[in-house]
């Protein structure tokens, strides 16, 4: 019983958050590299307000972030003396291609992603790669429109050709797109996309997602081919939407809005479009221009298995009078009047997990995989950088308790857990560092003040505790 005797623990990160380094090592600059913090990020990451250079008047938290880009060492080694089998990171891809449509890559990049990937395996750890977090190289934002030109899906094929080769061996578990549905709701950081005065946005954002999943099945293909060793996730920002009450409108409503999500993850498992989906593009008059060989190379490269993202559960009302909302993630929710929520208004639903793991078994019978859960908190460490996180504690205890439920109680095959942010990174919502996640504390300021040194939190000795006994000890 338990958690299978393999289980991947381990923790999160993404490349624009914790890298800087942003003109090093000849790396090109990116989306997520021109995101500020401030007033007007959200209006950017939307793509409702263009900013494709860097300006005076704004920070940007990206372009240093942690510093990782020179500490990977000093930061894989905490990793793996809190146990991790598994870190889960991205490669940033304008450091391999700096501009995206060159035929050859950036040697220095690779290099960089070789040496990391060599330090994991020195201290035991499984590297988890996503292979775009978010980010797109800025020139192929200004030459091509970025995810809206079917152009993207051959220089990311380029990108995949390249690091199945070169970190075969290395690698093993790969993600093609990051939380992919976000291109919905942060169109300009999810996938490149800003709108010009008067397009049909919902037009944009489908055909560019058509792009993606073509380009994610390419991928699967590829990874496949270099090495049958190779697995392959899609990655969904999860989240089961609850109906506010028993009445039919409110829980067909719910179910619609599942399906926004689900879609994305139908294609890349089921191999094909759903029903519902091809209804509502119709009835949007949403047309996607595909070519001959797209609906084939969908169906014949399905992904290994589901990896998800879990923060919150979400709400849906019909009834205009119930129109509390509640942040989360980038997506609007109505306010669950029976759960806690975090400083960031994030409500916590630690039962919503297992919820969330069922929908996702039942409908993909395909094993999961939890690469982000994780509690965004202000923390306030002692003068040693020591900070006593039980808040943090008792969050991730709470779900793994109901992750072990959905694996013990229902049978749902869970390969890993990997926590967001597990040494304290950029926010990726607000640009934020005050908001932090990790078991590692790093002193820097949403100003970009701070020694950038690393300091263990309480949580820190928890999770090896909780890693050592493979989920069986979460006493703190
Ligand atoms: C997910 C992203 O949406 O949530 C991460 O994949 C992000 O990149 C995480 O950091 C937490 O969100 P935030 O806004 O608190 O950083």
């Amino acid at each position: 019983m338990g958690f299978r005797k393999d289980f991947l623990w381990g923790g999160a990160t993404a490349a624009n958050q914790c890298e800087g380094g942003y003109n090093e090592g000849g790396r090109g600059l990116a989306n997520v590299d021109v995101v500020p913090i401030g007033e007007d990020r959200r209006a950017i990451i939307t793509g409702k307000k263009k900013m494709f250079e860097f300006d005076d008047e704004h920070f940007y938290p990206a372009k240093e972030a942690i510093d990782m880009y020179h500490r990977y060492k000093e930061d894989i080694a905490l990793f793996g003396e809190m146990g991790f089998k598994t870190y889960r990171l991205s490669i940033a891809w304008s450091r391999i291609f700096p501009k995206g449509d060159e035929t050859e890559p950036n040697e220095e990049g690779l290099k960089f992603y070789e040496d990391l990937f060599k330090e994991c395996h020195k201290h035991g750890i499984e590297p988890l790669v996503t292979i775009t977090h978010f980010d797109c190289p800025m020139h192929l934002i200004k030459e091509y429109g970025a995810w809206r030109n079917r152009a993207l899906i051959g220089f990311y094929e380029n990108l995949c050709q390249v690091i199945f080769r070169r970190y075969k061996g290395l690698v093993k578990y790969w993600l093609t797109f990051n939380e992919i549905n976000m291109i919905l709701h942060a169109p300009f950081m999810g996938a490149g996309l800003y709108f010009e005065e008067g397009e049909n946005v919902e037009q944009v954002k489908y055909q560019a997602a058509h792009h993606e999943l073509v380009a994610s099945a390419i991928a699967t293909r590829i990874a496949h081919e270099v090495d049958p060793e190779n697995k392959v996730g899609c990655m969904l920002a999860a989240g089961h939407y609850y109906p506010y009450s028993c009445k039919p409108e409110d829980v067909f409503k719910a179910q619609q809005s599942d399906r926004e999500n689900y879609f994305f993850i139908d294609v890349q498992s089921r191999g094909e479009y759903p029903a519902y989906a091809l209804k509502k593009l119709e009835r949007e008059g949403i047309d996607i221009k595909m070519e001959a060989e797209d609906l084939q190379l969908l169906k014949e490269n399905t992904v290994d298995f589901i990896s998800f993202s879990y923060y919150s559960s979400r709400v849906v009302s019909t009834d205009p009078k119930v129109n509390e909302k509640t942040s989360g993630n980038l997506f609007a929710s109505v306010k669950n009047p029976y759960l806690e929520a975090s400083e960031w208004g994030w409500q916590i639903d630690p039962l919503g997990l297992r919820v969330t793991m069922n929908s996702l078994y039942d409908r993909y019978q395909k094993p999961l995989f939890i690469v982000e859960n994780g509690l965004g908190a202000v923390d306030v460490p002692d003068e040693n950088g020591y900070v006593e996180d039980d808040y943090r504690i008792e969050y991730l205890a709470e779900h793994i308790k109901a992750m072990k439920d959905a694996v013990e109680l229902d049978g749902v095959d869970l390969l890993g857990y990997t926590t967001w942010g597990c040494i304290d990174l950029v926010s990726a919502g607000t640009g934020e560092m005050k908001k932090r996640y990790g078991f590692i504390y790093v002193d820097r300021d949403n100003e970009g003040n701070g020694t950038l040194a690393r300091s263990k939190k309480k949580s820190f000795d928890w999770y090896k505790k909780v890693i050592a006994s493979n989920g069986e000890d979460l006493s703190f």
